[in-house]
């Protein structure tokens, strides 16, 4: 089978930053696994289903029409024929992401899709479980951590860059719930896996983890 990098680790440790540069590096493809979970959620809020309802978000998961359209450096996402990549990105939308993602029966139903992504010549795989659950057999896992406040700090940034006026209070507790969620839930918990090199970027910049990653995977 094609050879896979696992990146996992919490919201806005630059995950999608380094996973961008690694498989463009690399000539991989790219796996955005937090994307389909996003995908899930906008599509139950469409449809009316609640974030809860682990009955009625199963089918949802599992007939889900997605399509991820590279268009240059950006990729376009389309659900149902609609183009939601602006609304995917925003913050109440990976809140609720994060609630369809702690439901078992959902995450078991977007395995598949998930692993049909690998292919030649390899796979640089983005998320929070792809170590450890999605890609157990990866060739090379990264686990990359940074401080709350750091990486509230970094999404302020990033939404002031937009023209957006954002409070970094009421970032960092959105952070921290979307943590506590994540690493609380009973199935596939973020956490590294056991053969995973964890790096904690909270005083890196994003040279430096991408140079120690790659360090790290020519070894
Ligand atoms: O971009 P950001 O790191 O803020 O979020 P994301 O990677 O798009 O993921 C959104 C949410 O989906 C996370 O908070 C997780 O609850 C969930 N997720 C997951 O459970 N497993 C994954 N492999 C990826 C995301």
């Amino acid at each position: 089978h094609a050879p896979v990098i696992t990146v996992d680790g919490p919201s806005g440790a630059g995950k999608g930053t380094l996973c961008m540069l690694l498989a463009e590096k690399l000539g991989w493809k790219l796996l955005d696994s937090g994307a389909i979970y996003r995908v899930l959620a906008l599509a139950a809020i469409h449809h009316g289903v609640d974030l809860e309802s682990e009955e009625a978000l199963v089918p949802l998961a599992a007939h889900l029409d997605v399509q991820f359209k590279a268009e240059g450096e950006l990729v376009k996402v389309i659900l149902e024929g609609e183009d939601v990549s602006g609304e995917l990105r925003k913050e109440e939308t990976g809140m609720a992401a994060s609630k369809v993602a702690a439901l078992p029966r959902v995450r078991e139903a977007l395995l598949r899709r998930q692993r049909a992504f690998s292919e030649t010549p390899g796979l640089v795989a983005d998320g929070r479980d792809m170590g450890t659950v999605v890609f157990p057999g990866a060739e090379v896992k990264i686990f990359l951590d940074a401080s709350a406040e750091e990486r509230a700090n970094r999404r302020m940034n990033q939404l002031q860059q937009k023209g957006l006026d954002v409070n970094f209070g009421s970032l960092l507790s959105e952070i921290q719930e979307r943590d506590d969620r994540d690493r609380n839930r009973a199935v596939a918990p973020l956490r590294p896996a056991a053969d995973a090199l964890v790096l904690d970027s909270t005083e890196m910049s994003i040279e430096q983890v991408t140079a120690q990653a790659l360090v790290y995977i020519e070894q």
